[in-house]
């Protein structure tokens, strides 16, 4: 049997804008909007008012997540619902006791909460007003939206998170368009990548000012890790593969946890003359406020090669023109997502935090499955066989244990996801949970691997 450390938790992943549902929100965050005005850019037709309807149902929702074994839900707050008037930070009295029953119902079930305060779901009105995170005054309405959670909650909430995936609203929302605004312009996704860290800092700013000294109490950041390997030994490919450490990884893991970009990063960026606007007051405040616990979300690697520079110069600047993606004969791929399949990014991932990354704590935040069309692995009792999935977790547990028994402090590991949840432009495309969720009848059943799960949380290991 493998065995984890004693205290690991054993959890999962959703977020408020993919399980609420729009029930009594006040105002559209970037993908209500988006999908109000072009329904037909997600995945059949389907948007974020289909969902497993957390919003009403969570007590039976988190009752079921228990019998799966669950004993942490990493979910977030949004800020669409919980704030009434942005500039000042004033609260929607209905929203406020919404997650404070959600909140107390988790801790009545033994279910401990992990809070994120930002899932992609920019307010619409900031994006239109000044541009999101484009801009340094709604980096300042976030910390304030930030500060008022910490009050709220923080009395029963010990783990809090700033950020999920910053990275990805980069890729969506400024490169290639799968986030509104839809925008494609390298230079503003870097001051973006900017202002995100700054934001991050400026909240970790608030909750130090309440609980700098309360060891009990965490803060973090979720990142999504993608780790680069070159296609070759060649200095190109592997200068390639640097490079792309740098601005997918790097961006945010230094700043977060070293307080500082990364020298190369910097570099590379002024020989490129994209210039981001900061302030020596404002790296400061990066320098200061770092995190004391990393979420790592990981699902694949990146396969890097050197690019053909002469091709891609023609482009307008994009941090793309650095590197290539290759095709590397005989790897795994997960077809439904055309994710590849690589556990052993895991192990190398504990390792490059324990040996560069001051050995921080930190845990799986995401990891998890994405099949397309589940109906067809449900058997004749109803359950969705999912052995591929149980499949999936062994093999990334198995190299995560090995990176623990060396030395890398991780403490646990939250699936993606509970129950079955809308994703974005893919909306039901792939489904992720350890709960099926029908969502024309919202019946939810427990898959094989939910089964499997509650086993392996009560046994701590497999
Ligand atoms: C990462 C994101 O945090 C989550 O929102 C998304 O649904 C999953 N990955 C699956 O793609």
């Amino acid at each position: 049997m493998l065995e984890f450390p004693q205290n690991f938790v054993w959890g999962a992943a959703t977020s408020g804008p993919q399980s609420e549902g729009n029930f009594k929100k006040q105002h559209q965050n970037v993908f209500d909007y988006w999908y109000q005005q072009e329904p037909t850019a997600f995945y059949d037709g389907v948007g974020p008012d289909t969902t497993s309807n957390f919003f009403n149902d969570y007590k039976e929702d988190l009752l079921l997540m228990k019998k799966a074994g669950i004993k942490a839900l990493r979910t977030s707050i949004q800020w669409s619902r919980l704030i009434d008037d942005f500039e000042t930070a004033s609260l929607n009295a209905e929203a406020v006791s919404f997650y404070n029953d959600v909140i107390d119902t988790m801790l009545a079930n033994g279910i401990e909460p992990y809070i994120n305060l930002f899932h992609f779901d920019m307010p619409v009105e900031l994006q239109h007003k000044y541009g999101g995170f484009e801009s340094k005054h709604v980096v300042d309405l976030y910390a304030a939206f930030a500060r008022q959670c910490f009050k709220l909650f923080g009395d029963r909430v010990n783990n809090w998170f700033t950020f999920n995936e910053p990275k990805v609203i980069l890729d969506g929302a400024y490169l290639y368009k799968f986030h509104y605004p839809l925008k494609v312009n390298g230079p503003l996704s870097v001051q973006v990548a900017y202002n995100i860290n700054l934001a991050s800092a400026k909240a970790i700013l608030e909750f130090n000012k309440l609980y700098g000294s309360n060891k009990e109490k965490k803060i973090g950041i979720i990142l999504n890790l993608t780790p680069a390997y070159p296609a070759s030994e060649s200095e190109a490919d592997k200068k390639a593969a640097n490079i792309a450490e740098l601005w997918a990884n790097k961006m945010f893991l230094d700043p977060a946890i070293k307080g500082k970009f990364p020298e190369e990063l910097v570099v590379l960026l002024r020989e490129a003359k994209v210039l981001w606007d900061a302030t020596s007051l404002e790296l400061d405040i990066i320098k200061n406020n770092t995190i004391d616990n990393l979420g790592v979300n990981y699902y694949h690697p990146m396969r890097v090669q050197s690019p053909d520079i002469a091709a891609n110069s023609l482009q307008d600047w994009m941090p793309d023109i650095y590197f290539d993606d290759y095709e590397m004969p005989g790897r795994v791929m997960n077809v439904d997502k055309n994710w590849e399949i690589y556990p052993k990014s895991l192990y190398d991932i504990a390792i490059n935090i324990r040996d560069n990354y001051e050995n921080i704590d930190w845990f799986i935040s995401e990891n998890g499955m994405g099949v397309s069309n589940e109906e067809r692995f449900i058997d004749e009792t109803g359950i969705v066989q999912d052995d591929y999935r149980i499949d999936f977790m062994k093999n990334h547990l198995s190299e995560l244990q090995k990176g623990i028994s060396e030395g890398s402090h991780c403490q646990g590991y939250f699936t993606w996801t509970g129950i079955d949840c809308w994703s974005w432009k893919n909306a039901y495309r792939n489904r992720y949970g350890l709960i099926r969720n029908d969502i024309h009848t919202q019946v939810k059943t427990i898959k094989k691997s939910g089964y499997w799960f509650e086993k392996l949380s009560k046994r701590n290991g497999f």
